[in-house]
């Protein structure tokens, strides 16, 4: 995946703040004031300049001629997928003068009976910094993965059969957002920061973008990224709306910029909380024990992390000091659990985007995920950059006319930033004032990641304040079933849901693809629901792949009755609540028939012979448990089968994960002493000399 000296600068992408409550609360940040740059865009705007590389450009100049995609024409549709046909791919300009421009690919919704005009758009961003959104295309949401031979292969996971998405490589140097002229000076072309640079450069691209889709202004947007991208995303909201704001103020005709909702996979928002959180999620997670062999190097690495983090400063808010000593918890740690004394342990690491992965030093999870050697391969395969539009004798810009060579992340996107990057707060700083604002924020987390692990997402959500109050201490984790098992849980107060991902990388979609796509159906279901706001009512979700079924909310009464549980599944739910929340898919109906017949077909298909056979095995087992039952003289108290289901053993254990993730009193993260257990003191003591020796390391 990333870098791994890229991903360093997130740890050390550190500012501020003594008083560690208060950075949680919007009113104790200012955040009226509008940058320059802000204005600049809106001046750009609203008098109506034309760049010259992107006049008279219309959505055809941006065709994508999909036959020239070696491995297309073999992807066939499936009941849940269907390939892509309206895609564009280019670059648009962002500056005349400097021949600034970015890369995006994007796909329209394929969905035959659809609304098209009311579709979500999606623009997807990866992390890095500097990592290009074609790994969020090739290896997790997009229409396509990529096979051994570079060769196109289906994602039936694929979101665009959800939304309008996007993707950007952005900021400028990354991906195919290439440098052009050889001779720029880099501080004239990479971004120094994410406001004065990166926000506005993603407003002007928006605008001209707009010009050549002019359709998509109308849509409802989503901002979606992942990892890193929780610093880009929030600045960029929080700097659209302050564009809106004067549009509003000065530019009554002009249209705005129409977004409201951010969805961001395992990111990097609070670096307190996050870096704080790595070996409270390693001992959770029962990765870290007492035999481990860096134990005393790995606490005491904590607790200064933790004091580092307790005596920081809120005048230090715009210096760039890494937090000292928190991001080395995580790279000591990936590596204690391995005896190099021992073989084949010797150089061994955990990958730090999926804990459940060894890999050799010094990788550690920088080749992962596997496929990323075949994605290099199809953009370097012939006509490709040809049929994206990148490699574009008709492109102004782009006098080499040469194949670009495409590199997943930027090192120098990445440490320009980190150099420069001196005015742009972490995004946890804003974001308690954009939930004031109205912001609708999903966060979903693969619980095996390590890096951006959910554990400190928790962390840092259960502490924010806005409305004046704190997230809700007593909501309730609800369960979420995809095709009839859990794979995950989500918790939610007013506009903010958090989301777990059972067996979910730091790259959900790549683990989980059809789940992921099922996060718009949760979005759907608890925006069109009153019943859900009341963040203590118990419900669980249930999803379905796309078309097959509709999603549903099934709300449980505080004591079910027993006798409900031991109805068969349709009536159960009958007997619930049920709310199935007015999609917008015109053809569910349909699809609703189509199932049933096959269903029925696949009834009628079965031999009778077999049937019978079945029927016996029924009948020996029912006999058997009655007299079972009657033995124990416990008769058929009947909620086995439900129970299994609802409230079976899986079931229990994750509610159990979830109550002591929220309601114990340890507080793992900042100011928690959580790590400290079953440590003896004297030992703490000695290991702060101990600890000396280890930097010398
Ligand atoms: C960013 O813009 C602000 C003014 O809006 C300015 O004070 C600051 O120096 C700029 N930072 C950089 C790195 O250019
Ligand atoms: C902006 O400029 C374009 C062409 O340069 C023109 O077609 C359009 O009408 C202008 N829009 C406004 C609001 O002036
Ligand atoms: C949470 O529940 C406890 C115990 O019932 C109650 O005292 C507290 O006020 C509740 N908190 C909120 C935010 O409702
Ligand atoms: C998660 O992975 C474990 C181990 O492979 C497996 O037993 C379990 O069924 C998986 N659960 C889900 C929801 O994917």
């Amino acid at each position: 995946m990333m870098n791994i000296t890229i991903i360093l600068y997130l740890f050390s992408f550190s500012s501020c703040i003594n008083a560690f409550i208060s950075i949680y609360d919007s009113s104790t940040y200012d955040n009226s004031l509008i940058p320059e740059s802000i204005k600049y865009a809106y001046n750009y705007y609203s008098s109506n300049i034309s760049n010259k590389y992107n006049l008279n450009k219309q959505s055809n100049d941006y065709k994508v001629i999909p036959d020239l995609l070696p491995g297309y024409q073999s992807i066939k549709n499936s009941n849940i997928y269907k390939k892509p046909k309206d895609m564009f791919s280019g670059r648009i300009s962002i500056n005349e003068e400097l021949k600034h421009s970015l890369y995006f690919w994007k796909f329209n919704r394929e969905h035959t009976d659809h609304d098209v005009d009311n579709n979500p758009l999606v623009f997807f961003i990866n992390g890095g910094p500097g990592c290009s959104s074609m790994d969020g295309l090739l290896l997790e949401n997009g229409p396509f993965r990529v096979d051994d031979d570079g060769l196109l292969t289906p994602n039936e996971g694929s979101w665009h059969m959800q939304a309008d998405i996007v993707y950007i490589d952005q900021p400028l140097g990354t991906g195919f957002s290439t440098k052009l002229d050889s001779k720029e000076k880099d501080i004239d072309f990479y971004d120094t920061d994410l406001i004065n640079d990166s926000s506005k450069n993603m407003i002007i691209f928006l605008i001209e973008y707009f010009k050549i889709f002019p359709h998509d202004k109308h849509k409802n947007i989503i901002l979606a990224g992942e990892s890193y991208a929780g610093q880009y995303i929030l600045h960029f909201i929080n700097n659209i709306w302050k564009f809106n704001k004067l549009i509003d103020e000065e530019g009554h005709e002009l249209e705005k910029i129409n977004v409201d909702t951010v969805m961001l996979g395992n990111a990097w928002v609070d670096p307190y909380e996050q870096s704080a959180s790595y070996l409270p999620f390693f001992q959770k997670e029962g990765l870290f024990k007492q035999d481990n062999l860096k134990l005393k190097k790995i606490l005491n690495l904590q607790e200064k992390c933790q004091q580092n983090i307790n005596n920081m400063n809120i005048d230090d808010l715009v210096s760039d000091n890494d937090i000292k000593d928190c991001d080395s918890i995580m790279y000591q740690f990936i590596s204690s659990v391995f005896d190099p004394t021992i073989k084949d342990q010797k150089d061994k690491c955990l990958n730090v985007y999926d804990y459940r992965l060894t890999e050799n030093a010094p990788s550690c999870g920088m080749d992962w995920p596997y496929e990323l050697s075949n994605i290099n391969k199809f953009f370097h395969k012939e006509g490709v950059q040809e049929a994206l539009n990148i490699f574009d004798t008709r492109d102004d810009y782009d006098t080499n006319d040469a194949v670009i060579k495409w590199t997943e992340c930027s090192s120098k996107v990445g440490s320009f930033i980190k150099q420069h990057n001196r005015d742009t707060v972490p995004s946890i700083r804003i974001l308690p004032s954009l939930l004031e604002q109205g912001l609708k924020l999903y966060l979903f987390n693969g619980d095996k990641d390590i890096i951006c692990n959910h554990l400190g997402v928790e962390n840092y959500v259960k502490k924010l304040v806005w409305q004046d109050k704190q997230f809700n201490e007593n909501a309730t984790w609800h369960e979420w079933y995809h095709e009839s098992e859990v794979v995950g849980s989500f918790i939610k107060d007013r506009n903010v849901v958090l989301i777990n991902i059972i067996n979910g990388s730091h790259m959900v979609p790549y683990d989980k693809p059809l789940e992921s796509r099922a996060l718009f159906h949760i979005m759907d279901m608890l925006e069109s629901n009153d019943k859900v706001d009341d963040p203590t009512n118990q419900y669980t979700i249930e999803t379905f792949n796309y078309n097959l079924r509709k999603e549903r909310i099934v709300f449980i009464k505080d004591e079910l009755p027993e006798e409900i549980l031991v109805e068969d599944e349709k009536e159960h739910h009958e007997e619930s609540e049920i709310d199935q929340s007015d999609d917008e898919d015109s053809d569910d109906e349909s699809d609703d028939e189509d199932n049933e017949k096959l269903r029925a077909q696949t009834h009628a298909s079965l031999p009778n012979w077999l049937l019978t056979i079945l029927f016996i095995a029924l009948l020996v087992y029912i006999l058997k448990y009655m007299f079972d039952a009657i033995i124990k003289k416990n008769f058929f108290s009947g909620n086995q089968i439900h129970s299994q289901r609802l409230f079976g053993s899986e079931n229990s254990n994750s509610k159990q994960m979830h109550s002591s993730r929220l309601n114990e009193d340890l507080e793992p993260g900042l100011g928690n002493s959580e790590f400290d257990i079953e440590m003896d003191n004297n030992e703490l003591d000695s290991n702060v000399l101990d600890d000396l020796d280890i930097t010398k390391d």
